[in-house]
């Protein structure tokens, strides 16, 4: 059993209740509540976008590879009516075929899959011709003295974050994947540790 995993599972939405409240819950209902069709949500976590799914999602598959937070987002899921069912795998390795999804939602996942190139490449794959992705991620940070300390600090937030990496270039791994971004907008995940502050919210369209 990984213990930490375990443990950071526990503690997910305590530790990360002030940066909800300050402003990924708003980001997370304006994101979510558009999607429609066939759905994929990769690395669900315990299911902090379940509220803001709409009536038009005809289909929601969510991925989650690590066991702790699958047993909660199932938890979770149960409450509410919607079509989905829980797949565990990573989004490196998606289980579902070519072309089948209209949106898929990343939000706080591309900072921790082991190989983003990877994860988007499927990504890439799964979503129909057109299709989108919506996506919510913490990313390095544009100014030079953040970089540097998100650099710095690199290894211990891989550690106290469970994979986390707070220095990726995440915007530009999204378009290296051949996605366009048709939405972006800068924030910053208020009430979080500098390093982890810089967000990017919106959404990429791969080619039709
Ligand atoms: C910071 S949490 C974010 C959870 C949720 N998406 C949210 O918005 O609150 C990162 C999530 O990514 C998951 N994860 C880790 N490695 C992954 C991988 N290779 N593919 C997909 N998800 C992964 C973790 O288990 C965890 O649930």
């Amino acid at each position: 059993m990984n213990l930490w995993g375990e443990v950071f599972a526990a503690g997910y939405d305590r530790m990360m209740a002030g940066a909800e409240k300050a402003v990924l819950r708003g980001r997370r209902e304006t994101l979510v509540s558009r999607v429609t069709g066939h759905v994929l949500e990769v690395g669900g976590g315990t299911g902090a976008n379940l509220p803001f799914y709409g009536a038009g999602v005809e289909e929601l598959v969510i991925t989650e590879p690590e066991e702790p937070m699958a047993r909660r987002l199932e938890r979770k899921l149960a409450g509410y009516s919607l079509p989905a069912r829980v797949v565990r795998a990573p989004a490196e390795e998606l289980p579902l075929e070519d072309a089948s999804f209209d949106f898929v939602i990343s939000t706080l996942v591309l900072c921790t899959v082991d190989d983003p190139a990877r994860a988007l490449a499927e990504i890439y794959r799964v979503l129909k011709p057109g299709g989108r992705l919506v996506f919510l991620e913490h990313v390095r940070s544009d100014g030079p003295r953040l970089a540097r300390w998100q650099d710095r600090l690199h290894g211990v937030q891989v550690r106290v974050g469970h994979g986390c990496h707070c220095n990726r270039r995440t915007l530009e791994n999204i378009e290296r994947a051949g996605f366009s971004i048709a939405e972006l907008e800068h924030d910053r995940m208020r009430n979080m540790p500098p390093i982890v502050r810089p967000l990017i919210a919106g959404l990429a369209r791969a080619s039709a």
